[in-house]
């Protein structure tokens, strides 16, 4: 089975159920607490595991019981963790999130005091024992002295690029990858209020890559790197209850769509067809890419 190494954060969720969001200094409870595991990409890993996948995650541990929460979870879940990191200072990232039940949506409000993944630690990998790497996109300084040495050492690794907030520096690092994983959010920041739009301009200047780009509700677009668009509409047979992570279960099945030699279209299919199922459901246990 093919072996991905993803490059990113970890988290510690603490994750609120409400019947709907509340207002601005509002007193409400909460139908339920849950404390997960969270991070995009430590997210993406533990769907791809859950999918077969021989999977590693590189990125940082706090040196206390949060970050010993945090790493037992990834090996529970079938992620090797040897690449993790512990520091010496600093806590896990947390974030707190409020889910309401009306929309499904979820507000995240996030607190990072640990510091960022870096060359250092990455240099120790065996990059060679991997078919596929993942990063997600932060820390773009780092980040492209990475990519750099990927692309010198091993040119013919498969590099996908998770773009999912607007970073200084993470244009730079469009080239270096792939396949480019763009958000609504990313995509919005910049001022398109449509997926398609955002590829195209960014085909003009980046067109080695295949791109993708997630639009919630409106499913998500592909763009090749022929120049030719394809799109799916979201996919969902049922109510819609957590999206907490959905875009990271669609970067594992845009991934696992390529380790299974599908083409763009049946990439985006199972993408959207994971992610929807990731929306009617809490938690990204049980997901499956079966059609
Ligand atoms: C979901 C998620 C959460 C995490 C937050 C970090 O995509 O990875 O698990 O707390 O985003 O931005």
């Amino acid at each position: 089975m093919d072996r991905i190494l993803g490059i990113g954060n970890a988290t510690v969720d603490i994750v609120h159920s409400l019947p709907e969001y509340p207002a601005e200094n509002d007193e409400v409870r909460c139908d339920s607490r849950v404390v997960s595991r969270g991070g995009n990409a430590a997210n993406t890993l533990v769907v791809l595991a859950g999918l077969g996948y021989r999977c590693s995650w590189a990125g940082m541990l706090s040196d206390d019981a949060e970050g010993r929460f945090v790493q037992q979870d990834l090996a529970s879940n079938g992620v090797d963790t040897r690449y993790g990191h512990v520091s010496p200072r600093g806590a896990m990232p947390v974030s707190t999130v409020i889910l309401s039940a009306a929309t499904g949506s979820r507000t995240i409000v996030h607190y990072r005091d640990l510091p960022e993944y870096d060359l250092a630690e990455f240099g120790g990998i065996a990059l060679d024992t991997f078919d596929w790497l993942h990063f997600e996109g932060r820390n773009t300084a780092a980040l492209a002295v990475m990519l750099e040495q990927v692309r010198s050492r091993y040119p013919a690794m498969p590099v996908s690029l998770e773009v999912e907030k607007p970073r200084e520096g993470i244009e730079d690092l469009f080239g270096q990858a792939d396949v480019l994983l763009f958000s609504r959010d990313y995509a919005r920041h910049h001022g398109y209020d449509e997926p398609g739009a955002l590829l195209r301009d960014i085909s003009a200047s980046h067109a080695a890559a295949d791109m993708f780009c997630t639009w919630g509700a409106a499913g998500a677009v592909a763009r090749d790197r022929a120049g030719i668009e394809y799109s799916q509409s979201a996919v969902a047979a049922g109510p819609v209850v957590d999206t907490l992570g959905a875009g990271d279960v669609f970067n594992a099945g845009v991934i696992s769509g390529y380790l299974r030699g599908n083409g763009i279209p049946g990439i985006l299919r199972r993408a959207c067809t994971l992610a929807g199922r990731k929306c009617m459901q809490h938690g990204l246990t049980g997901l499956t890419g079966e059609d």
